[in-house]
C-alpha cells in the first residue's frame, strides 16, 4: 500500500519531496531520478532549483523521462525532450549527457522501447521515480488496459489525454496520437515511486487508484502492489479518499527515522 501524505498546497508537497531528493543526492551524488512532464511536477522542479541555488549539486544525477510523443522532433517546444531540457536539465544543472528521454522518431520506432530499457538497465535502474496521474488513470502514458508487466513501448493515447494535453498545443488535433512510454513493469522496477497529484480534478482518479480494485482499467492501481510508493497530494486531490483521516494520523505519528 502506498503511503499517502496530504498537505495544504502543491508548494508544501514540492518542498517535502525536494528536501527528500536533495538529501538522497547528498548521500549518493550519482542517484538515478525518474522525471515526469506535465504540470504536477513543476512545483517540485522549482523547489529543487531553490535547493540548487542553496548549494545542492545535481550535476552527477542521471535522469530518465517517462515518455515522449511520437513524431515531434526533439526541438519542438512541446516534445518531452524539449520540456525536460527546459524544466529539469537546465534549472537543476544536470549534465545533458546523463538525461535520457525515449526516442519518439518515427524512424527506428520499432526498437525505441528496447533501446530505452537497455539504458535504464545500464544505469542500474531508477532510484526515485516521480509520476503524475492522468484522468484516465495513466502513469507514464500507460492508458487503461496496459499490462502490469509492460515495458517501454509505443502506445496510443486515449482521447481524454489528448484533450487534457491540448493546453500545450494550438488544438487537440496537434497532440500526437502515439507516444513511447515506459511500461508499468518498467515503472514498477523503480526502487521508490513518488506520485504528485493536485487539484479537485484528480480527486476521483486518485481514490480509484489507491482505494479501488487493482485493475489494468485503472493503470495507476498497479502501484498498490509496490513496496515503496509515496503519494503526496493537496487537500483537493485527496478529497475523495475514504481513509484520509487515517493517512493523516499515520503521517503525523510517523517516526522521523523513516523519512519518505
Ligand atoms: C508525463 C506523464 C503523464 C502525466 C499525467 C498528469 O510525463 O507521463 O502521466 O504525469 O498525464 O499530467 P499533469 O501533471 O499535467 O496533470
Amino acid at each position: 500500500m502506498a503511503e499517502i501524505i496530504i498537505v495544504p498546497t502543491p508548494a508544501d508537497a514540492a518542498a517535502l519531496v525536494a528536501d527528500h531528493i536533495a538529501g538522497q543526492v547528498e548521500r549518493d551524488p550519482e542517484l538515478v531520478l525518474g522525471v515526469a512532464t506535465g504540470s504536477s511536477p513543476l512545483p517540485l522542479y522549482a523547489a529543487l532549483r531553490e535547493r540548487r541555488e542553496a548549494g545542492a549539486d545535481f550535476s552527477r544525477v542521471t535522469a530518465f523521462a517517462l515518455d515522449e510523443y511520437v513524431g515531434l522532433p526533439p526541438e519542438h517546444p512541446q516534445s518531452y525532450h524539449a520540456v525536460i531540457h527546459r524544466e529539469v536539465t537546465v534549472p537543476l544543472g544536470l549534465d545533458p549527457a546523463r538525461v535520457h528521454v525515449p526516442d519518439g522518431a518515427v524512424e527506428g520506432l520499432e526498437t525505441a522501447g528496447e533501446r530505452y530499457e537497455a539504458l535504464i538497465e545500464a544505469a542500474g535502474g531508477v532510484d526515485i521515480q516521480i509520476v503524475g496521474i492522468g484522468a484516465s488513470g495513466h502513469i507514464g502514458f500507460n492508458e487503461p488496459g496496459s499490462g502490469f508487466l509492460s515495458r517501454t513501448r509505443v502506445k496510443t493515447l486515449v482521447r481524454q489525454t489528448r484533450i487534457d494535453n491540448a493546453r500545450f498545443f494550438d488544438s487537440v488535433d496537434e497532440v500526437p496520437l502515439h507516444c513511447v512510454t515506459q511500461g508499468l513493469g518498467t515503472i514498477m522496477r523503480a526502487r521508490h515511486i513518488v506520485m504528485l497529484a493536485f487539484g479537485s480534478g484528480k480527486a476521483d482518479i486518485v481514490a480509484r487508484a489507491f482505494e479501488g480494485p487493482v485493475t489494468s482499467s485503472v493503470p495507476a492501481s498497479v502501484l498498490q502492489g509496490h513496496p515503496h510508493v509515496t503519494a503526496v497530494l493537496d487537500e483537493e486531490a485527496a478529497s475523495s479518499l475514504r481513509f484520509a483521516d487515517y493517512y493523516r494520523e499515520a503521517f503525523e505519528n510517523k517516526p522521523s527515522w523513516q523519512g519518505l
